[in-house]
C-alpha cells in the first residue's frame, strides 16, 4: 500500500494572508485524516512564510496518523525536529528563502553533514527519509548516510509526463528498484497530481508513500477537500 501524505503548507499560507486563524491548519489536519489520509506533512521554513513552528507543535499533540516533517537541518530545525519527535522526518537540501524544494541532496557531497544528523534523529527513534533525484552514485551515497528511506524529487517526472509518461516515469522506476535492494524504502514527491499520480504508483515498484500539497489544494478549490483526498487516494489504489 502507498500511503497519501498530505502536505498543508498551503493552508498556512492562505491563513497567514490575514493574519487570524482562518483556516485553521490544525482542525484541517484532522479533517483531512478523518478524510482517508494516512499522513500529514509540514515544511517549516526559517521565515515562517507558511507553517509556524507553533502549528508543528500543535499538530504532534493532535496527529493521529504519520506525522512528516521536511525541512533542511539547521540547529534550529534539528531543535524542533527533535523536540517534536515526528514518525518521520524528510531532509530536503534547500537553501534559505527559496520558493519551494527544487533539487535533491547531493549525498556524495553532502554525506559527512549528513550522517550525524540522521544518526541523531534516528536514536530518537524518528524515521528519517532524504530528499534524493534517481542517480544511481547518488542514491548509494544515500544510503551510506544511514537513512531509512528516500523520497524521490519528481518533478522531472511531472514536466515530462504529458510529452512521455514511459519515459518520464522509467528512471524513477529503475531507482526505486535499485534503493529498495540498497534496503531503502522509497516514497515520492513534488508536483504530483490527478493527471500524473496513477501513472507513477503503477510503474513506480514498492513506493511506500507520496507527499503531495500544491496540486491536491488547488483541487480541493474545485472538488472540495473531502472529495479531492478521496480522489487521490483512488489514485493510489
Ligand atoms: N516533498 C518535498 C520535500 C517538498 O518540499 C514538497 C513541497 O513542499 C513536496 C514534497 C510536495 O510538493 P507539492 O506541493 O508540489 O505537491
Amino acid at each position: 500500500m502507498t500511503r497519501l501524505s498530505v502536505n498543508i503548507n498551503k493552508l498556512a499560507t492562505l491563513r497567514n494572508a490575514r493574519g487570524g486563524n482562518n483556516p485553521d491548519v490544525v482542525g484541517w489536519a484532522v479533517e483531512i485524516e478523518r478524510m482517508g489520509a494516512q499522513g500529514i506533512t509540514v515544511h517549516p521554513r526559517p521565515d515562517e512564510r507558511h507553517i509556524r513552528r507553533a502549528d508543528v507543535r500543535e499538530l504532534k499533540k493532535v496527529a493521529t496518523t504519520e506525522f512528516n516533517i521536511e525541512g533542511y537541518p539547521n540547529a534550529e530545525f534539528i531543535d524542533l525536529v527533535m523536540e517534536v519527535k515526528p514518525h518521520q522526518v524528510t531532509l530536503v537540501p534547500d537553501p534559505p528563502g527559496v520558493l519551494t524544494s527544487n533539487a535533491g541532496w547531493d549525498a556524495k557531497a553532502d554525506g559527512a553533514f549528513l550522517r550525524p544528523v540522521v544518526a541523531r534523529f534516528k536514536a530518537a527513534g524518528i524515521r528519517t527519509s532524504l530528499f534524493m533525484g534517481t542517480d544511481a552514485e547518488q542514491i548509494a551515497a544515500a544510503k551510506e548516510t544511514g537513512t531509512d528511506r528516500i523520497e524521490l524529487y519528481t518533478e522531472p517526472y511531472a514536466l515530462h509526463f504529458s510529452k512521455d509518461r514511459d519515459g518520464a516515469v522509467a528512471p524513477f522506476a529503475i531507482a526505486a528498484k535499485y534503493a529498495s535492494s540498497l534496503g531503502l524504502g522509497v516514497n515520492a514527491g513534488h508536483d504530483l497530481d490527478l493527471q500524473n499520480l496513477r501513472h507513477f504508483h503503477l510503474n513506480v515498484p514498492g513506493l511506500a508513500e507520496v507527499s503531495i500539497g500544491h496540486a491536491l489544494m488547488c483541487d480541493a478549490l474545485r472538488f472540495g477537500m473531502e472529495n479531492t483526498v478521496g480522489l487521490y487516494l483512488r489514485e493510489l489504489r
